[in-house]
């Protein structure tokens, strides 16, 4: 029986190395049951049936035998059959080579977005409820990239609306711009579990997507908000309080070179509330560079 469970282990270990030792849901799902349907399917007789313990779930995958195997006597009517989820990807440069093919084989930002929609090579996809592409007019001047959705951006499908994006509503307010006057998106399109760092790989399997998303934005102006953001679209290699406020530049793999600015992060800010005079230094340097550039 090979059913991916190798893969799965592979994956379940990742995740312990990587810190995740949380629930993602407020009851238990039986995944097993779940897939029961597909795995009767691929077995001859299905004689090898699973007795999962009761869930909803496992009365609705056991539905999969509705229509091919006659209920017991007494048993009641079986529900209709669940879909199985995919499994999981086991993140691997295989899918950081594929993220990148896939990226540059975009030519708009819709089909972009169409393609991080179907891609199934980062495991993120697996436990988030959505992907979080962008927000915001992407033709706008000036585009600014975080790090990773949270909660709230996992729930809503948008990118800064929780608390520290209403901070970054307030610091866009602050130089005349607001959602329409500019664009937003992430380093990392999924919501990591229990809003963990995003491990190396998984950066390296959603670079190429941001990579893209500013090159097919092709804005005048670049801000990347925190370290992450910085290290992967500028490649900085030092911490984002000592380059903060200088500008750099992003250059696209056409090779159009943007003006970028790392700032501080809008949640770093939260934490500490006495570094907003620099994050307001940084925005009044992007206002002064936006008239420059006209
Ligand atoms: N932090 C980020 O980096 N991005 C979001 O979308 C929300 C919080």
């Amino acid at each position: 029986m090979d059913s991916g469970l190798p893969d799965l282990r592979e994956l379940l270990l990742f995740y312990a190395d990587a810190g995740v030792d949380e629930a993602l849901e407020d009851s238990p799902v039986d995944r097993f049951a779940e897939s029961a349907p597909l795995r009767r399917n691929a077995g001859a007789s299905g004689g090898a049936l699973r007795q999962d313990g009761p869930s909803p779930r496992v009365g609705e995958a056991a539905a999969g035998q509705a229509s091919s195997v006659p209920a017991a006597r007494g048993s009641r009517a079986l529900p209709p059959p669940v879909r199985p989820e995919p499994a999981a990807a086991v993140p691997d440069e295989a899918q950081a080579a594929r993220a990148r093919e896939l990226a540059r084989s975009a030519a708009s930002m819709e089909e972009l977005r169409e393609l991080l929609a179907a891609f199934d090579g980062c495991n993120l996809k697996s436990t988030a409820k959505t992907l979080v592409f962008s927000d915001g007019n992407p033709q706008a001047d000036i585009m600014f990239v975080g790090e990773a959705p949270g909660r709230e951006e996992d729930l809503e499908g948008l990118p800064f609306v929780g608390r520290s994006g209403r901070l970054l509503d307030q610091m866009l307010a602050a130089i005349g711009l607001d959602r329409s006057s500019a664009y937003i998106a992430n380093v990392i399109p999924w919501r990591p579990p229990g809003n963990r760092t995003p491990t190396p790989i998984e950066t390296e399997i959603c670079r190429p997507f941001i990579e893209r998303q500013v090159e097919l934005a092709n804005p005048k102006v670049l801000v990347t908000l925190g370290g992450p953001s910085a290290k992967v679209l500028l490649h900085a290699s030092e911490g984002v309080l000592r380059m903060r406020g200088t500008w750099k530049s992003h250059t696209t793999a056409s090779g159009v070179t943007i003006p970028a600015m790392p700032t501080l992060h809008p949640a770093y800010l939260l934490r500490n509330p006495a570094h907003k005079k620099l994050a307001w230094r940084d925005f009044l340097e992007i206002k002064a560079k936006l008239r420059a550039l006209g």
